[in-house]
């Protein structure tokens, strides 16, 4: 881990042990979003970012009992209150940092993301890294439950179109990085940009 992530680990120990009870009625938006990855039965799937793993329940369900589902944090907090909601059931837990992931090339079939890239000091080369753990043709969801300007009006900002989350600065940044931006949505009540791994 580097000094970059300090920050975000303090962030976050700080807010893990309420985490889920901070948003309780996520659960639906979450299952939709990983729904959109259109998984298959016996499909490998990587949660980045997992936290508290909220995500991993709907991901297992979709690749069932053959398929492989991990959750990747680099906060131990995060990563133990998933284990004290159970979720570490549903997907083998690992404590790393998404720029280096101990995994195989090519080895999965989608990654799930949700609240992730904004904590990403270098999005660019971490999406790099998510693309080279997928195989071509895989797929990789970038969620958040809330939108763009809606999360921004919580925290008293506006947005602009050089945000990395806008379309035009998300849609080159993923190019660069192996993928291909599939669909955009920036709703209130959803983010889901969806991206489909060049061959
Ligand atoms: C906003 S939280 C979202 C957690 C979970 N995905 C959810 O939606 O509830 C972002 C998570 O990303 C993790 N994170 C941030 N940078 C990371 C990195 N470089 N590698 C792995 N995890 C990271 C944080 O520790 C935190 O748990």
């Amino acid at each position: 881990m580097t000094d970059d992530h300090t920050h975000v680990q303090e962030f976050f120990t700080a807010r893990a042990a309420d985490w889920d009870t901070r948003f309780p009625d996520d659960g639906p938006a979450y299952a939709a979003a990983a729904d959109s990855l259109s998984l298959s039965p016996g499909d490998a799937v990587l949660d980045a970012g997992c936290g508290t793993g909220r995500a991993l329940p709907a991901l297992r369900a979709a690749v069932g009992p053959q398929g492989a589902v991990i959750g990747v944090d680099l906060t131990v907090a995060m990563l133990e209150a998933a284990v004290r909601a159970g979720r570490d059931r549903d997907g083998a837990l690992l404590l790393a940092d998404v720029a280096r992931l101990p995994l195989r090339s090519a080895s999965l079939d989608a990654v799930f993301a949700a609240g992730l890239i904004s904590h990403l000091s270098r999005p660019g080369p971490d999406l790099a890294e998510l693309a080279r753990v997928v195989r071509p043709g895989g797929r990789l969801a970038l969620f958040h439950p809330i939108g763009r300007a809606a999360l921004a009006a919580r925290h008293g900002r506006r947005i602009t179109d050089d945000d990395l989350r806008a379309e035009p600065s998300l849609r080159p940044m993923l190019a660069r990085s192996g993928w291909r931006l599939d669909a955009y949505t920036d709703e209130d009540d959803r983010f889901l940009a969806l991206a489909v791994r060049a061959s």
